[in-house]
């Protein structure tokens, strides 16, 4: 029988990446490669039409090129904090069935993924945890799940697609509380400023037919704006189109490049890092 996804919730937009990635697995093989992405669509009871009627437009297309991007700049941003830390904690927070944490696995570290309990109830379903991994249900917002990690040998979040559902005061509370919980911790996450954050309301949620979800939290200059909500913060970021690839490859046209500057540039579309 095939997982069923719950229609207007924000547990939904989990569908919008996930496809993404199974369109760039296809358009954009040496850039990119998801293989669950593609295995995990067959089994899930969801009506893709309207996907795949989009999947032909250029738009939806550079869409799915920006998300299969931010995933593969937060595995490199992993990847890098493992170098340096090895036995680290490796949170996937708001994970979907997003599949990051196992393909960072160095075989020591510890890997956590968060969702809503439906999510992870489905997730335990089409991805059961592995060796060294844990599928946590919770709700981001509430600190209770900070217990829950082990950081001992240090500790690496990262949120792909997440928090541009949360108030700015609510992700400032949240950074702020795991600033004071993990000393040493680094956070990496992708946001935009709030003019792409309108957009991604209005076309993306909306194509996809999502209602009575919003989009909110938007940033334009990150150190900034994220360095004052605590003086231990270290914040940096990078164009997360153009910051970690150059996309000189030749699948990308020269308009998606050109799309490419005007979203880093533009609309500040960055992976954010925060250093606790
Ligand atoms: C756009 S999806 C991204 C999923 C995944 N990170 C990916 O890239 O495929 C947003 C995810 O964040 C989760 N989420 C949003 N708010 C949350 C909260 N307060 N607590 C836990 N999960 C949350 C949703 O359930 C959903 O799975």
């Amino acid at each position: 029988m095939k997982c069923k996804i719950e229609r207007n919730t924000v547990q939904e937009t989990l569908i919008l990446p996930l496809y993404s990635r199974k369109l760039c697995t296809e358009l954009y093989p040496n850039l990119y490669k998801d293989e669950t992405a593609a295995r995990l669509l067959d089994q899930i009871d969801y009506d893709f039409s309207e996907a795949e009627k989009n999947s032909r437009s250029l738009m939806q297309r550079f869409g799915a090129l920006e998300v299969a991007m931010r995933q593969s700049d937060l595995a490199f941003e992993v990847r890098d904090y493992l170098k340096g830390h090895p036995n680290a904690a490796v949170v996937n927070l708001g994970c979907g069935l997003d599949n990051t944490g196992r393909a960072c696995d160095n075989g020591r570290c510890k890997i956590y993924n968060l969702d809503f309990p439906d999510v992870i109830a489905l997730r335990q379903q089409l991805l059961p945890a592995g060796n060294r991994e844990q599928n946590i249900p919770c709700d981001l917002k509430d600190t209770a799940w900070f217990g829950k990690i082990d950081a001992s040998g240090g500790v690496v979040f990262f949120a792909s697609g997440v928090f541009y559902y949360f108030l700015t005061q609510q992700v400032r509370e949240l950074v702020r509380g795991m600033a004071d919980a993990f000393p040493g911790g680094v956070l990496v996450f992708d946001a935009a400023n709030r003019t792409a954050v309108k957009m991604i309301a209005k076309t993306w949620l909306k194509t996809a037919k999502i209602k009575d979800v919003g989009a909110y939290f938007a940033v334009s200059d990150a150190a900034k704006e994220i360095g004052t909500w605590n003086s231990r913060l270290q914040v940096t970021s990078r164009g997360y189109m153009l910051g970690y690839n150059d996309l000189r490859d030749p699948s990308v046209s020269g308009f998606f490049r050109f799309l490419a500057r005007v979203g880093d540039n533009g609309m500040k579309m960055q992976i954010v890092k925060i250093r606790f």
